[in-house]
């Protein structure tokens, strides 16, 4: 595939992109991590800039962002909503007008998945989604691209995700994995059970790639996993949710224990980042040997600046 093809593409999530485009980025995302292991510099964003738009905080997916993007001589600017009117004075569909005349793309992190998509809609330059509410598609890219580190391949590979059902994360992850013939086990307490027009939809493009999706509550559904997968009980806006979330999802905490119940030497530890260990995850595992959460970590980079490559 010709790079581009993708020129002028958003990522609002996976759903609308070929295997075909997922697997081109998954390509480039490797190829421009050994660039910068070797020294290998280029300037293919001299010249032009792109809005980072915060609503939610962030570590990783702000400094991925701007480092990417800087690294190849372009200019990030951030603006969190402290800085913008956005959505409160302003109209969003007035902002995105407003952005698109300045910049050669926009990041948006916030709560409502409506708001990058009228982002997208309105602005006339590429938009990313640095997760909402309902997704979080740089960060599955990320998560791939570690899978192919550790094992030379993703496809047909067992990830089982454990915890929030139907957080960002699981949601995108159940979406990439169905589209590259992942095989993805949502491992998740019934009320948090993914809902069932996204398993729909996943199925009909698990049926053309050969990935297996499910969702269960049964903790034994680890059993052959390459990767044991969580993320944080409570995602930024549900802190009211707190309690309830701890009492839920405490037998689904990812020890040693539920590691060995894989089987699996070679299973890995995946966690999105940030973590609160001692809850979804023990300290002995996010430190030990099968953790590989710091290239994960890194990889975001990799990842963003291949898709920012690949479409501004
Ligand atoms: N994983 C992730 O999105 O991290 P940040 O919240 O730090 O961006
Ligand atoms: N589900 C988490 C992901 C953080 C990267 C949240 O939304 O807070």
């Amino acid at each position: 595939m010709k790079p581009t093809t993708l020129k002028g593409r958003s990522l609002l999530n996976w759903k609308d992109w070929t295997p075909e485009e997922i697997r081109f980025l998954l390509e480039l995302s490797h190829s421009v991590k050994k660039d910068l292991r070797t020294g290998d510099i280029h300037q293919r964003f001299r010249g032009k800039s792109i809005a980072l738009l915060f609503e939610k905080r962030s570590t990783r997916t702000r400094c991925a962002f701007e480092t990417a993007f800087g690294e190849e001589g372009g200019h990030p600017v951030f603006l969190s909503t402290q800085d913008i009117q956005l959505g409160s004075k302003e109209s969003v569909e007035d902002t995105a007008r407003v952005l698109g005349r300045m910049f050669s793309a926009i990041e948006f992190r916030g709560f409502r998945q409506e708001t990058v998509e009228i982002l997208a809609r309105e602005s006339g330059v590429p938009v990313y989604n640095g997760l909402t509410d309902d997704y979080h598609p740089t960060q599955v890219l990320a998560d791939i691209m570690t899978l192919e580190e550790s094992f030379g391949k993703s496809e047909g590979k067992n990830l089982c995700f454990v915890g929030d059902g139907r957080n960002n994360v699981a949601r995108s992850l159940i979406i990439i994995c169905a589209k590259l013939g992942v095989n993805c086990t949502i491992i998740t307490p019934a009320e948090l059970s993914t809902d069932k027009g996204l398993l729909d939809e996943a199925a009909v493009w698990a049926a053309e790639s050969g990935a297996k999706i499910s969702v269960t509550d049964k903790l034994d559904a680890v059993a052959g996993a390459d990767a044991l997968y969580t993320d944080v009980w409570v995602s930024m806006g549900e802190e009211a949710k707190r309690d309830k979330r701890i009492a839920l999802l405490s037998p689904y905490q990812i020890n040693r224990e539920l590691m060995s119940k894989c089987g699996n030497d070679s299973a890995i530890f995946l966690h999105c980042l940030p973590a609160v260990k001692e809850e979804e995850v023990t300290t002995e595992v996010i430190e030990g040997p099968m953790s590989r959460v710091w290239d994960q970590a890194e990889n975001r980079k990799h990842t963003i600046k291949a898709i920012m490559l690949a479409t501004i």
